[in-house]
This record gives structure tokens, sequence and C-alpha cells, in this order.
């Protein structure tokens, strides 16, 4: 099918209709794909939040079947432009209804197009499915020379079935990381200033400190600043979120963090997103602490919240293992898929 690539600004309120058009294309998309429960597509406001950002160039193509003017596919770029500045990453969808004529194919020549002229050496892209039902995207990006990089598991936490036991063994977790010099904080929706230069270790650590499979993924490049820009602009895209950190108290340093937040368009859904600890303080069990205490505050802030979602790289087995002991259930993957040399 002969089809139309409309450039837009994602973060242009004159290009809205565009922009609700593409996340309406991704919604069908991950609708067909994973299901009512497992296709959760960011929101019109996040996608505008994230092109507003200062540290990402995005560009972004609606695909129009050349006929009818009706929106069938989309595609996105992202150029990291503080750190990470050999990579491209892609996104890319096909109405599931339109799929197998060739318009997967042409989004994904304008998308090679601009990789190419990036002059960037790496463009990475990702596939998802359900436990049992994969739906062979993976071919697609196979056939188009790409290679699997790293294979994340996706899971479901159930807070009523999981909540009370976790916050009756709440105690006993505090005691024991006390009693190894170690105490928690939470903050909803930000943390006060004079932590934003200890986050941004954290997130510089969280670039690198993690298993990255085959990725050609180099440190990211935080400092308070962009901890402030990021964390503002969340806010603004209606997200709210629960950050636990887990401080050493004889040195007063940060040893670990984890966020998980809450988009406005689905309040009974949350993701649990970075969590780390630190090489030097691993092996003392903070990273069930710091999970732990941040969901348990999470029922008590977002009552509405119904399940928390997570993805794991599959050799990541401390944190699937910790995942398991909250009630964690696999449902899914998402693959990474990696092409070098334009
Ligand atoms: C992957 C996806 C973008 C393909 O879009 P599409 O418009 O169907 O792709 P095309 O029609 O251009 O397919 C070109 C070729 O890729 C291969 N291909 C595409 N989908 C395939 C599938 N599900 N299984 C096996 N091969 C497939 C075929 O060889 C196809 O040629 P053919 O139809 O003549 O056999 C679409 O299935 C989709 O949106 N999937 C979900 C999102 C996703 O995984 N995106 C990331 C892709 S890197």
């Amino acid at each position: 099918m002969p089809v139309d690539l409309v450039s837009f600004d994602a973060a242009d309120p004159h290009d809205e209709e565009q922009l609700v058009a593409w996340v309406e294309v991704w919604s069908r998309s991950l609708l067909h794909d994973l299901g009512p429960e497992q296709g959760s597509p960011w929101s019109v406001a996040e996608i505008r939040a994230q092109s507003m950002s200062p540290n990402y160039r995005r560009e972004t193509v609606l695909a129009v079947d050349r006929a009818s003017g009706e929106p069938v596919g989309l595609g996105g770029i992202s150029l990291p432009l503080r750190d990470n500045t050999h990579l491209v990453t892609l996104r890319l969808q096909v109405d599931p209804a339109h799929r197998r004529q060739g318009i997967g194919s042409q989004i994904l020549e304008w998308a090679h197009g601009r990789w190419r002229d990036s002059g960037r050496p790496t463009i990475l892209c990702e596939t998802a499915w359900n436990v049992g039902n994969d739906d062979g995207s993976g071919e697609f990006a196979r056939l188009n020379g790409y290679a699997a990089a790293q294979t994340t598991v996706r899971s479901d936490q159930l807070l009523a079935e999981t909540v009370p036991s976790i916050r009756a063994g709440l105690p006993a977790i505090v005691e024991q990381i006390g009693a190894a010099g170690y105490d928690t904080l939470t903050w909803v929706d930000g943390s006060p200033e004079e932590w934003f230069e200890q986050r941004a270790f954290l997130a510089r650590r969280m670039s690198t400190d993690i298993p990255l499979g085959e990725l050609d993924m180099a440190e990211e490049d935080w400092d308070a600043e962009r901890i402030r820009e990021e964390d503002r602009l969340t806010r603004e895209s209606g997200r709210r979120f629960v950050d636990t950190v887990v401080r050493h108290r004889d040195s007063g340093q940060l040893a670990g963090y984890t966020r998980i937040a809450v988009s406005a368009e689905t309040p009974h859904l949350a993701y649990q997103l970075d969590t780390l600890v630190i090489r030097e303080h691993r092996g003392i069990r903070l990273g069930r602490a710091l999970k732990a205490v941040n969901v348990v505050r999470l029922a008590d802030e977002l009552p509405g919240v119904q399940r928390v979602r997570t993805w794991n790289a599959e050799e990541n087995s401390h944190m699937i293992a910790v995942n398991s002991e909250l009630g964690y259930e696999p449902t899914g993957y998402l693959r990474e898929w990696q092409r070098r040399g334009g």
C-alpha cells in the first residue's frame, strides 16, 4: 500500500492532531499485539514531554494511506545529544489491519535514511510479545539486518495480593538494613534539591552498573540540572512518581534507588522503573528493601494503583529473584534489536 510519511513536531501544540493520531495507531497496535491488560502505550502528554527534553533530538512521522488519508503506521527516531551520541533509537508500529503490505518497510526506509544522515554507527529498536504468543515482528527486524542484543522479561505485581504481606514484613527488612548501617528515604513526585547531586551520581551508575547484554551503550551524563529538568518534565506530563533511596549512614552516601511511576491516563497501572544498588553496596539485600519500602508507600499514596509492571534483563537473576519474592509474575518479553554501520 503506498503511504505518505507526514513529518511533525511532537513538541509543537500546532501538530497536536498528528500526535494524537500517532498515539492512536500505537495504542491499536499494542492492543492487538499484547491485549488490553498488557498493551500500555505512552500518552500524548508523555510523548510531548519527552520531545521537549533538550537531551534528545526526536523526529516523528505518521504513515498515511495515500488513497484514504487514514493513519496506518508510525515512525519515530530519537538521537541522544548529551551522551551515547553514537546511537539512534527507533520506534516503528504498523496498524494491525494494514500489516504485510509494505508499510513497515517504507517507514524503516525513512528511519534508515535519517540514521545514515546522522552519521551515527548504531541503531536500536524493540519488539514485545506476551508469554506464548510471539507475533513474528522479530523476523522483520532480523530480515532488515538487526541482531538480538538483549531480551527482558516483563512481569506484573498485583498489589491487593502482595502488599499486605510485604507491609507485614517491612519492620524486619528495615531492621536488617539498619543493623548493616543503612536507612531509606522516600519522596513523592521528586526529591528535595539537596539530593540532586547524589541522584545524578546514581543515574550515571544506573546506565552502566546493570546488565546490558550486547547493547552498545555508554555511560549517561547526568548532573543536578538534568535531574531537575527531567523531574519537571515528568510532572508536567501528568506522571506521578515515588522514589526510595537507601543511604549509608556513616558516609551519608546514597547506595541505591528505585522509582515507580504512574501515568495520568492509566491510574490503575504503575511502572517499576530503574532500581540500582551500586556495586560497592551489593549483597546485603538493599535491592529488596528499596522495592518493598517503595511499593508500600505507593499503595498508601496512590491507592488507585492495582498493578505494577516491570522489565528485567533475562540474565539479571538477582533482580528477578527479588521480584519473584515480591510477587511479580512474568507476562511477556521485550527484545532490543541492534544494527551497526548505516
Ligand atoms: C514489524 C512490523 C513493523 C512490520 O510491519 P509491516 O508493515 O507488516 O511490514 P512489511 O509489510 O513491510 O514487511 C516486510 C517483510 O518483513 C517480513 N515480516 C513482516 N512481518 C512479519 C511477521 N510477523 N512474521 C514474519 N515475517 C514478517 C516479511 O518478510 C515481509 O515481507 P512479506 O509480507 O512479503 O512476506 C509490524 O508487524 C508491527 O508494527 N509490529 C509491532 C511493532 C514492532 O515490533 N515494531 C518494531 C519493529 S523493528
